[in-house]
């Protein structure tokens, strides 16, 4: 949800700022996130478990969506957990302020050092493999803690996303096969430092079905019922995130009301045939939560006609700052800023400026005719924009303001040119080259 309105100059607002207004102070790129939309998202999630759930409901924020300070802290004081995939979002969080028995640390290859940092802060860890849970006992045994733990399985169940964002197919790198799951619960059984709470699995990201979540919570209450036959108390059920957003007009996701309605419904009905009360059921959604709550403006720059073909409108970023477009052919939607009442006479395609012919943002995007220095937006860059950002062609990242209330606050810097070489190191000798 976002807070998005037209004023009546025909200008794009947000949160009750207008976005050409915070291009101005801020500069451009600008990410401009909308701190009503994103708490309301939370609330969604949370409010609809309290309706469809009988039993303890969590609620993760899957940071790795946008991992910074604020976004952190705005999810916990809505009530939500954190997911965290690496040492550095666990670091966030906890700078954030998240407490860390609230956090659940992901990932398919933790090393050693991420897992004694989570040992050390005393997070849940979901762990994926055979190493990992080697290394975690070894460490906890020898620092004579216990260690909360989910096991990650992978749950055979397919969905239809992108190739790259599925994760719930047997051919996956995440978590244990079902094949040894039934060792790994034997092995945990015998090991006192790991207090065994339930299982994780996710299938995937961007999933518009409904299905494939009323097929998991059944998969996974069978596992939960093969680990009370080996004699451990599990108490868990992790099912992930998952849930799409619309980035296009076309696009027609289920609502957060509609995804945790089903995943209840269908986890009170395996419960039900397994004859158990329903456990504490926990879930991560990432893009669902900050994805729609956030736009990126841009400024506009050069234009390329090429007649009877195509004409290219660069603008000032790219690839860097939304890698999404050219990794997964991802589609977005972009509006004039300050014109938001003039018709769309133009189709253009919306170029970054990046030296790579494929750094194009949209490949037909529908404009009035655009003036070079003017703002355009793009919504919905709120998940896996800025996580996913880098500084090819030593461009610097972006700014991020935090909008609400008529008002904006920085919450991520822009990066500068210092701040570029700041991990460069220059040999002595190659200080002085003529
Ligand atoms: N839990 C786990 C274990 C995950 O791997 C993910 C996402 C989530 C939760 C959150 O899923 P969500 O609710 O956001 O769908 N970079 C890709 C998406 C990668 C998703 C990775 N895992 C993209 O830009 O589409």
């Amino acid at each position: 949800p976002l807070t998005a309105q037209v004023n009546s100059n025909d200008q794009l607002t947000i949160g009750g700022v207008t976005v050409s207004e915070l291009v101005k102070t801020y500069g451009s790129p600008l990410y401009i996130l909308d701190e009503e939309g994103l708490r309301a998202a939370c609330r969604q999630y949370r409010e609809a478990f309290k309706r469809y759930y009988p039993g303890e409901a969590t609620v993760l924020y899957a940071s790795k969506a946008w991992n910074c300070l604020a976004i952190c802290a705005i999810a916990a004081s809505e009530g939500l957990g954190i997911d965290v995939a690496s040492g550095g979002e666990l670091y966030t969080a906890l700078q954030a302020g998240v407490q860390a028995p609230r956090i659940y640390f992901h990932g398919n290859n933790k090393s050693a050092t991420e897992l004694a940092e989570a040992l050390d802060v005393g997070c849940h860890v979901v762990v994926d493999n055979w190493l990992e849970l080697q290394t975690l006992a070894q460490l906890s045994r020898e620092q004579g803690k216990t260690v909360p733990i989910l096991i990650r399985l992978t749950p055979g169940i397919e969905c239809h996303t992108h190739e790259y964002i599925r994760t719930g197919h047997i051919d996956s790198k995440f978590g244990f096969d079902p094949n040894q799951i039934e060792a790994v619960l034997e092995g945990i059984a015998q090991e006192k430092s790991l207090d065994f709470q339930g299982f994780h699995a996710h299938i995937g990201s961007q999933i518009f079905e409904l299905e494939p979540h009323h097929d998991l919570p059944a998969v996974m209450v069978q596992w939960f019922l093969k680990a009370k036959e080996i004699g451990l108390s599990p108490s868990v059920l992790n099912v992930g995130g998952g849930l799409g957003i619309r980035y296009t007009e076309e696009d027609d996701p289920p609502s957060i009301e509609a995804w945790v309605k089903q995943v209840c419904t269908a986890m009170v009905t395996a419960c039900d045939r397994a004859q158990i009360a329903p456990p504490h059921i926990i879930c991560e959604p990432g893009r669902s939560l900050v994805g729609s709550s956030c736009i990126t403006a841009y400024t506009v720059g050069s234009r390329k006609a090429i007649p009877n073909m195509r004409t290219y409108i660069a603008v000032d970023g790219g690839m860097s700052d939304n890698a999404r477009p050219i990794t997964y052919q991802a589609l977005y939607r972009a509006v004039a800023a300050d014109r938001m009442g003039e018709a769309c006479t133009e189709t253009v395609t919306l170029a970054g400026k990046h030296c790579e012919s494929g750094d194009i943002l949209i490949q037909q995007a529908q404009f009035p005719p655009l003036q070079p220095g003017e703002a355009i937006a793009i919504f919905a860059t709120g998940a896996y924009n800025y996580s996913m950002a880098s500084n090819y062609n030593r461009v610097t990242r972006p700014a991020a303001i935090l909008v609400g209330n008529g008002q904006g606050q920085v919450i991520i810097e822009r990066e500068t040119y210092q701040d570029l070489v700041s991990c460069d190191r220059l040999p002595d000798r190659l200080k002085s080259i003529s």
